[in-house]
């Protein structure tokens, strides 16, 4: 199985990648995580990068169509794939038909989560990470069980990310509208996008994803 989760920042990709990944074995291919790890290595595609998120704008469809095959090369061709993040251009959608080709896959569902943008710049800068495991958490939806304890891992180091201000985020938010919305109707041509409303709690959304999957 190979799925895409489609949707604006803060929409909830990340916190449902990592879920589908506890339940069902997939593996998260994020780009914006591959990306924060190269800048934080200082390796050239994170020096280039590093620049242009912190605006907020897109980093360069080579580089992260790069960081994608790269992962989709080491992971092997038994588990699925949750593409989160990606793709984010038109250009990006048909490198990523050529990666699948490749790489003897094929595209089950592209799941949009549905949300109202309004809410998203709470979510977004309310967002923590545990700097150790990568866990996601959040000032108000999602504390840790035990206050500034990581849930998973029990570390007691959190982080924020550097793009997570308001003004970064309409910035991202016009780029979603721009230039990602725009690759929907592609996907839509094929029957295979399904919708989830992304505003319901987060548990709620998992079943909802769970059902399309298992469908
Ligand atoms: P990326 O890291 O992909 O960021 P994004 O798309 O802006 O999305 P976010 O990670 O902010 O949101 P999310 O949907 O994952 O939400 P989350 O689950 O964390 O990209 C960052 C940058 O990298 C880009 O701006 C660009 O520069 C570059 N980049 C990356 N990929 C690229 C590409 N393909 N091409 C070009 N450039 C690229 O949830 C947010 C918060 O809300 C969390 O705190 C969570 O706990 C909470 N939450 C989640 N769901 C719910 C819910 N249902 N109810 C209440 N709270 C919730
Ligand atoms: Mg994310
Ligand atoms: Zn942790």
């Amino acid at each position: 199985m190979n799925i895409i989760l489609l949707g604006p920042p803060g929409a909830g990709k990340g916190t449902q990648a990592q879920r589908l990944v506890e339940h069902r074995g997939m593996r998260q291919l994020s780009t914006g995580d591959m990306l924060r790890a190269a800048v934080k290595a200082g390796t050239p595609v994170g020096l280039e990068a590093k620049a242009v998120m912190e605006r907020g704008e897109l980093v360069s469809d080579e580089i992260v169509s790069k960081l994608i095959d790269a992962e989709l090369t080491a992971m092997g061709a038994d588990a699925g794939a949750i593409f989160d993040g990606y793709p984010r251009t038109e250009a990006q959608a048909h490198a990523l038909d050529a990666l699948l080709a490749q790489h003897g896959r094929s595209l089950d569902y592209v799941i949009e989560l549905e949300v109202n943008e309004d809410a998203l710049v709470e979510r977004i800068t309310g967002r923590f990470t545990c700097a150790n495991c990568g866990e996601g958490y959040h000032d108000v939806f999602k504390q840790p069980a035990v206050e500034a304890t990581c849930d998973k891992c029990g570390s007691r180091e959190f982080k924020r990310r550097l793009d997570d201000n308001e003004d970064t985020v309409r910035t991202r938010m016009g780029e979603y509208r721009a230039k990602t919305a725009p690759i929907l109707p592609v996907y839509e041509a094929r029957g295979i996008v399904r919708r989830v409303d992304g505003m319901a709690d987060i548990g709620t959304v998992t079943d909802a994803i769970e059902a399309i999957l298992a469908a």
